[in-house]
């Protein structure tokens, strides 16, 4: 039999309708599962007459495929993938190239390219954003490891990936070992900021003017117009799931869900990995924690018979409420996205992976979960710019808050004064204040505190802002010493 382009292990519904994709793309592909029951429904099912063809044995699927042979993995992240890659090596030949789609943790991803490398095996690790349709239909996707590995997959990648409205394909090479799975973990730290941003902004829309799902649900479609800034898949989304009804009750099905949100794990990697690269990213930890508190339920219940915030009514505009709402709602993603695109700018510095921000952005134009008109400015703007110190240093953005960092704080406002949480909207709006402040009081407040109760030294303004050098360009440091008369003042 002719030997296959391509072959998959994993046949979980990711792995089914990214194999599914790849093969209507008119590429053969070998397919093995542990469990070969399911191997068995996958091919006399969906897979039926699709040039696809289901191994029983690892051996035989090896033995099935092209070679250099390409062997996409799509098997829960973690200990599964380790033991994948243990079956398989033996049954390997210099050359082959295995490719980790999964949502693996970076660290992971650069330790297995490592070890596959001695042994002459290529390593892929790629992030593959869009859910089971976007697996189907076009994925976005996220691929690290070395370039010659890329080039033996980009025509496939980019065949199967979504493409653009430019018709550009979303998926290019991200960069060395880690850098596509260290991609792919911030493009899920986003999408559980741009979550929670929209879930505070449908409270505040409910409690600040009492509307119903229904009532949302029209806003959210009015702000998902392709020509709305705020236009993107989850707005998308967010409207069509507040329209839904119980079949059972009638009520809205959104009313009807328990208030518990799930996580696997890729966002608090991401304030993981954030809090080890001392990189600020406080609307994306605000979603974590806020996921955390909501599953939390017993705690809630408890806690509100005890604690009673104020919340009052309060007399709005409709329409005038709501476009604060949305112009809140952008400006506090674009600082969260910041946050992940400073993220990626620290892990590109101390991993020397030279990450391109505006291909990055370009590559998250369609096929992910993320996915938004907006992600066409960020491209823009770092395309002009690739050097910017921060996304929203750029013109069009800064015009943008600097016009309308109001309604943010207003929202933010109202939204406390109805007694809604807004965990990630604060944060949000405190980042760029904090950013936007030359000199951080608060900052200047620790660093006496420090000095004064463990002699940990600090250092001085030379005038209202710029801070006091030494002749080498280091930082002058001081001491005073606060128990002695006259506190004395020394020079470090
Ligand atoms: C995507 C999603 C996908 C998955 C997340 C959900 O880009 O297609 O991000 O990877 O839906 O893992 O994450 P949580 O279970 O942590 O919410």
């Amino acid at each position: 039999m002719e030997k296959k382009d391509l072959g998959l292990i994993g046949l979980a519904v990711m792995g089914q309708n990214l194999v599914l994709n790849i093969e209507s793309k008119g590429y053969s592909a070998a397919v093995y599962n542990r469990t070969e029951s399911r191997t068995k429904d996958f091919i006399e099912g969906k897979a039926k007459d699709k040039n696809i063809e289901a191994a029983f044995s690892l051996k035989k699927f090896v033995d099935s495929i092209k070679r250099p042979r390409k062997i996409m993995l799509m098997v829960k992240a973690g200990k599964p993938v380790d033991n994948t890659i243990e079956e398989i090596l033996p049954l390997l030949e210099p050359g082959d190239l295995l490719i980790d789609g999964g949502n693996s943790f970076y660290k992971d991803t650069i330790r297995r390219e490592e070890f596959l490398l001695e042994k002459n095996i290529l390593y892929i690790g790629t992030g593959v954003s869009g859910g089971e349709e976007g697996a189907l239909l076009g994925p976005a996707i996220m691929p690290g490891g070395k370039r010659k590995a890329y080039d033996m997959v980009k025509d496939i990648f980019s065949d199967i990936s979504a493409k653009a409205k430019d018709g550009k394909p979303c998926v290019s090479y991200i960069g060395p070992n880690g850098a596509g799975h260290f991609v792919k973990m911030v493009h899920n730290g986003i999408e559980y900021g741009d979550m929670q941003l929209i879930g505070e902004c449908v409270w505040g829309l409910k409690n600040a003017l009492g509307w119903n799902s229904e009532q949302i649900a029209d806003i959210m479609e009015e702000w998902d117009r392709p020509s709305d800034i705020l236009s993107s898949y989850l707005i998308e989304i967010t409207g069509k799931g507040m329209r839904e009804t119980e079949k059972k009750s009638g009520s809205y099905l959104v009313d009807r869900t328990a208030d518990i949100t799930r996580m696997k794990g890729t966002g608090t990697w991401t304030v993981a990995s954030a809090l080890e690269l001392l990189v600020p990213i406080p609307t994306i930890a605000a979603a974590v924690f806020s996921r955390e508190t909501s599953q939390d339920k017993d705690l809630r219940l408890g806690i509100s018979k005890i604690l009673k915030p104020a919340a009052s009514k309060i007399d709005l505009n409709g329409q005038k409420f709501t476009d604060i709402a949305h112009d809140a709602l952008y400006i506090a993603k674009i600082s969260s996205y910041a946050q992940g695109f400073a993220l990626m700018e620290a892990a590109s510095s101390k991993y020397g992976w030279n990450l391109d921000m505006g291909r990055i952005a370009e590559g998250w134009r369609a096929g992910c979960i993320i996915r938004a008109q907006f992600l066409s400015k960020i491209t823009e703007e770092y395309k002009a710019d690739p050097k910017l110190p921060n996304l929203m240093a750029a013109p069009y953005f800064s015009k943008f808050i600097n016009q309308k960092l109001v309604s943010l704080s207003r929202f933010i406002e109202v939204a406390r004064h109805v007694g809604v949480p807004a965990l990630a909207m604060g944060c949000a709006y405190d980042y760029i204040l904090q950013i936007a402040s030359p000199v951080m009081v608060s900052a200047q407040v620790a660093a006496q505190q420090r000095d004064y109760f463990g002699a940990h030294g600090y250092f001085k303004l030379k005038d209202s802002q710029e801070i006091e050098l030494k002749p080498d360009g280091s930082y002058q440091e001081y001491h005073t010493e606060w128990m002695e008369d006259g506190r004395p003042e020394k020079k470090l």
